[in-house]
C-alpha cells in the first residue's frame, strides 16, 4: 500500500498483544503507522510494542489498561498522546467471549463480557474524538464477530454484545460523520487465535471447517488487511459499513 493512500498517523489498538489485535497492529506498522499497544497484559503491552517498534521501525508505545473499567480510559490516552502526537485511527479489538448459557448466567459474567466487548467503545471515542477529528483521514474499526447475527444457545452475553456493537457502529457513523471521522465494523468468522485454540482442540477435527465455503480457519492476518483497509485512504467512503471477514460462512447453507 502506497504512502499516499494511507494517513500516517498513529493508531491506537486494544487487545494488541494477541490474535487479531495483534496482527492489526503488525499489519499497520508494516505500512508505516506508529501504534499504541493497549491491553490488559501490561508487561506483553510494552514488550510487542517495543517488538513492533524494532521490526518495522516506527514509533510504538505499550499501554497497559483494563477496559472492563472506564476510568480507566481517559489515563491510558494520556499515556498514549504523551508517547504518540499525531493519532487518526482507533481498533478496538480487546474482547472476551464467556461460554456460560442463560440459566447459569451471573450479572457480573455478563457486565464483565459487555463492558469491554461493547461499552468500552463509545467511551473511547469520546476521548479520543477530538484528536481524531483533527486528523484528515481519521477512522475507527470495531472487531465483531459473526455470533452478533448467528445465534448461539452456549453464548447470550457474547452475541449480544456483538449485535449491540454492529448498531452501536452506525450510530457512531451518524456522528462521527459531522467531524469527518469514519467508523466500520469488521466482522470475523473462526480465525485460529488463542481465544480460539482452546475450543479447537476440544471439538472434533474440521467442526470449523466444515461450514465454511473456503474450507479452512481464517489467519489473524487476513483479519488485519481488512482492518488496515478501512483505517486507509483507499476506504474514503466507506462508513457505517459492516465488511465481513468469514471465509463464506455466515452466507454458507454447508451444513456440520
Ligand atoms: N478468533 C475468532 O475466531 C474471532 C471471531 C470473531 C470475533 N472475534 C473478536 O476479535 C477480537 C480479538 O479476538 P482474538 O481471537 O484475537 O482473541 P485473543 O484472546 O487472542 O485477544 C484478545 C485480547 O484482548 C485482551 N483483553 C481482554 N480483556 C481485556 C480488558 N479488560 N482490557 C484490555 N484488554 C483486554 C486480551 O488480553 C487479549 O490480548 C475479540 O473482540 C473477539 O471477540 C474473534
Amino acid at each position: 500500500m502506497s504512502k499516499a493512500e494511507t494517513p500516517g498517523s498513529g493508531v491506537v489498538v486494544t487487545g494488541a498483544v494477541s490474535g487479531i489485535g495483534l496482527a492489526t497492529a503488525e499489519a499497520l506498522a508494516e505500512s508505516g503507522r506508529p501504534v499504541a499497544v493497549w491491553d490488559i497484559d501490561a508487561e506483553r503491552s510494552t514488550a510487542v510494542a517495543a517488538d513492533i517498534a524494532s521490526r518495522f521501525g516506527v514509533p510504538t508505545v505499550g499501554v497497559g489498561v483494563d477496559l472492563s473499567k472506564m476510568a480507566n480510559i481517559a489515563p491510558a490516552w494520556a499515556q498514549t498522546r504523551a508517547a504518540l502526537p499525531v493519532v487518526g485511527g482507533l481498533v478496538h479489538a480487546a474482547g472476551i467471549s464467556l461460554a456460560v448459557p442463560v440459566e447459569e448466567l451471573t450479572e457480573a459474567q455478563w457486565d464483565a463480557v459487555l463492558n469491554v466487548n461493547l461499552k468500552a467503545l463509545p467511551f473511547m471515542v469520546q476521548q479520543l474524538r477530538s484528536t481524531l477529528a483533527a486528523q484528515p483521514g481519521a477512522a475507527v474499526v470495531a472487531i465483531a464477530s459473526i455470533n452478533a447475527s448467528l445465534g448461539n444457545q452456549m453464548n447470550p452475553a457474547y452475541t449480544a454484545s456483538k449485535g449491540g456493537m454492529l448498531s452501536l457502529v452506525r450510530s457512531l457513523a451518524d456522528d462521527l460523520a459531522r467531524d469527518g471521522i469514519r467508523i466500520n465494523s469488521v466482522t470475523p468468522g473462526y480465525i485460529l487465535t488463542p481465544m480460539m485454540q482452546p475450543v479447537v482442540d476440544y471439538l472434533e477435527p474440521g467442526y470449523f471447517e466444515r461450514p465454511v465455503m473456503l474450507g479452512r480457519m481464517g489467519a489473524p492476518r487476513e483479519v488485519a488487511a481488512a482492518v488496515r483497509f478501512l483505517l486507509s485512504d483507499e476506504a474514503s467512503y466507506i462508513t457505517a459499513a459492516e465488511l465481513v471477514v468469514d471465509g463464506g460462512t455466515i452466507a454458507s447453507q454447508r451444513t456440520r
